[in-house]
């Protein structure tokens, strides 16, 4: 079976999938207009602090960790370096955004949510897919394999048990097949079991967005 991923990329490919599913779930439960029912209210804002928590996650974990990491290797590349400071660049936009939803959503300006979600979505897909298009080549072509055991040690210390619990779960919800069979298949056995017998069960439980 091939997904024509890497196994050092995937989790990255399985992390942005999860957010763009999120962001159509945004889209959709905001068109709906129905946050005053009380039950849609709230499942609408644990799907999205959920979301929030992974984006800004995943994020941090590429400023901190994985850009200064590659650049290590790009000391006089001009255009690598500055496809790193647009992948910076681009969370920076992404941040008050996210704020501008919660403000609309705490005022309950229906007319304010739409366009505050419209501009978020766009700015996150246009920043997966430069993500996916540029710097993905990039880390591959300039990561070891030690570097990518690395970065994911220091993302999962970072997350804890508790991170892990919601991260996996979310990466494995409505995902292709495929890549979620690849994503599995690099898990230690222990961890793969306790994410199928417990933290999926338990993450299936949340009413999430609907
Ligand atoms: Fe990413």
């Amino acid at each position: 079976m091939t997904t024509g991923i890497s196994d050092n990329t995937v989790m990255m490919f399985a992390i942005h999938d999860a957010l763009r599913r999120d962001a159509a779930h945004l889209a959709r439960a905001v068109e709906r207009q129905d946050m005053d029912d009380p039950a849609r209210r709230e499942a609408f804002l644990i799907g999205w602090e959920v979301f929030k928590r992974q984006l800004r996650h995943h994020h941090e974990g590429e400023d901190v960790n994985l850009w200064p990491l590659i650049r290590t290797y790009l000391p006089a590349r001009d255009e690598e370096n500055a496809l790193l400071n647009a992948m910076e660049e681009e969370h920076e936009r992404i941040d008050p955004l996210i704020t501008d939803v919660d403000t609309a959503l705490r005022n309950s300006d229906s007319g304010w949510l739409a366009e505050a979600t419209v501009t978020f979505r766009q700015e996150l897909f246009a920043h997966l897919e430069h993500e996916e298009r540029d710097a993905v080549p990039l880390m591959e072509a300039v990561l070891t394999p030690q570097d990518w055991k690395a970065f994911s040690r220091t993302q999962r210390k970072d997350a804890g048990v508790k991170g892990a619990r919601e991260f996996f779960p979310y990466i494995l919800d409505e995902a292709d097949p495929e890549r979620a069979a690849q994503v599995t298949r690099l898990l230690p056995p222990p961890l793969r079991i306790l994410v199928r017998r417990a933290w999926q069960p338990r993450y299936a439980k949340m009413n999430r967005w609907n």
